[in-house]
């Protein structure tokens, strides 16, 4: 791993990766392509921006031209594939954009992958590749659909989305997979459960509830918020990420989970507890549409196979995420004092 692209590194998950990976490897360059939607903010990376070691271009991964040029000048030999639209609620009102971004995105990245790493692109039966190259595929848990009271997902679980956004990651992570059978380009995908940690845009449910209570505006929970999603913390995402790109076997898919099963509720209760807060701040609201009951994941082929664990607890991580919204107010306020305010006002109501 020598040059790498990262798509979406303004992001939430992008953006830690960034700084986690630039520590890590010392001998790497790495091009950061983010369209800044309103989910990307420069701001997550102020700590490596004058890094010489680290690039950032403001571009579509769908602009095929773009990207091209890029994979001409920069000579990647890595794609770490973040960029995604990734909320959803979002996914319930406005489907096209993830249909757009998340598949047709991944289809330009996949094919100049392929054209420029291809030792002979114009021959369709060529399955030779530049040595070490790699195509990773950042994907969810939610490409599985929901579970009922027990079992988990493993990487052999069938695919049954129940969001247009899960739909529209499940739909990329089956065109990476055609690439891999088709062309035999070197692929993995990873599939997360849900991340928690710093500068995570706070429409996502625990920095919400965190912006809420802080400041006394109620905390609106879904249905009786006995949703279990299974919690991992960004940096434990990362290291991940990274084990994978060092050892996972081409053309695998690897599950990454916490085995830290949450109902919501309990979180929120949490949450409020920390910050002194009374838990009649918690509001019942109408349930999500297609709301999947509970995700969990068995993570036993990247922990046998490849040696990877999580190294925070769900206490020590909550807690150190917590502390570091309260420390970062500013933060926050510079997102929930602009368009935030406008997508919280159509999500929630006026009720606040
Ligand atoms: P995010 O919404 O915080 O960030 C997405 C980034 O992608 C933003 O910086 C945005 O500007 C950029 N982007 C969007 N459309 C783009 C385009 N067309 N071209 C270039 N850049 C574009 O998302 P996140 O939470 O950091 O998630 C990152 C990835 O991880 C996504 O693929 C998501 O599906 C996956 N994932 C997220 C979680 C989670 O809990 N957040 C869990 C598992 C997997
Ligand atoms: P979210 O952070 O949107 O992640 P995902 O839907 O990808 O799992 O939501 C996490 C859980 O929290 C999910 O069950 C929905 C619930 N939730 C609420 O109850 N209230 C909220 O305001 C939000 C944003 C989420």
């Amino acid at each position: 791993m020598k040059n790498v692209l990262v798509t979406g590194g303004a992001g939430f998950i992008g953006s830690n990766f960034i700084q986690y990976i630039l520590d890590q490897q010392k001998d790497i360059l790495l091009l950061n392509l983010d369209l800044l939607t309103y989910a990307g903010n420069l701001e997550n990376l102020r700590a490596v921006e004058n890094n010489p070691r680290y690039h950032f271009v403001k571009g579509d991964i769908r602009n095929r031209t773009l990207v091209n040029q890029l994979f001409d000048e920069y000579h990647f030999d890595t794609v770490v594939h973040f960029a995604a639209e990734s909320h959803v609620d979002r996914s319930i009102t406005e489907p096209e954009i993830f249909l757009s971004t998340n598949v047709l995105g991944t289809q330009v990245l996949l094919d100049a992958a392929k054209v420029h790493w291809n030792l002979e692109p114009d021959n369709k039966y060529c399955r030779e590749y530049r040595p070490g190259v790699r195509y990773l595929q950042v994907s969810t848990d939610e490409v599985y659909g929901a579970l009922g009271k027990t079992g988990m997902f493993t990487e052999e679980t069938s695919l049954s989305p129940n969001s247009p956004y899960s739909a529209s990651k499940a739909s990329a992570d089956l065109l990476v997979r055609a690439y891999y059978k088709t062309y035999g380009l070197p692929i993995n995908i990873t599939r997360c459960s849900n991340n928690y940690g710093s500068y995570q845009f706070p429409e996502k449910l625990i920095p919400l509830m965190i912006h809420n209570a802080q400041n006394n505006i109620p905390l609106p929970v879904y249905g009786d918020g006995m949703q279990i999603r299974d919690w991992l913390h960004v940096k434990d995402h990362c290291a991940a990420i990274h084990t994978v790109l060092e050892k996972g076997v081409l053309g695998e898919i690897y599950n990454i989970g916490g085995n830290n099963e949450k109902a919501n509720l309990e979180i929120v209760k949490l949450i409020l507890s920390q910050l002194n807060q009374s838990e009649e701040l918690i509001t019942h609201v109408k349930d999500r549409p297609g709301h999947d009951r509970r995700y969990a994941i068995d993570n036993i082929k990247i922990t046998t196979q490849l040696g990877w664990k999580p190294a925070y607890t769900f206490e020590q991580g909550i807690h150190e995420t917590i502390q570091w919204y309260l420390d970062n107010t500013e933060w926050v306020s510079r997102i929930t004092t602009g368009d935030y305010q406008n997508y919280y006002d159509q999500m929630y109501g006026t009720n606040k």
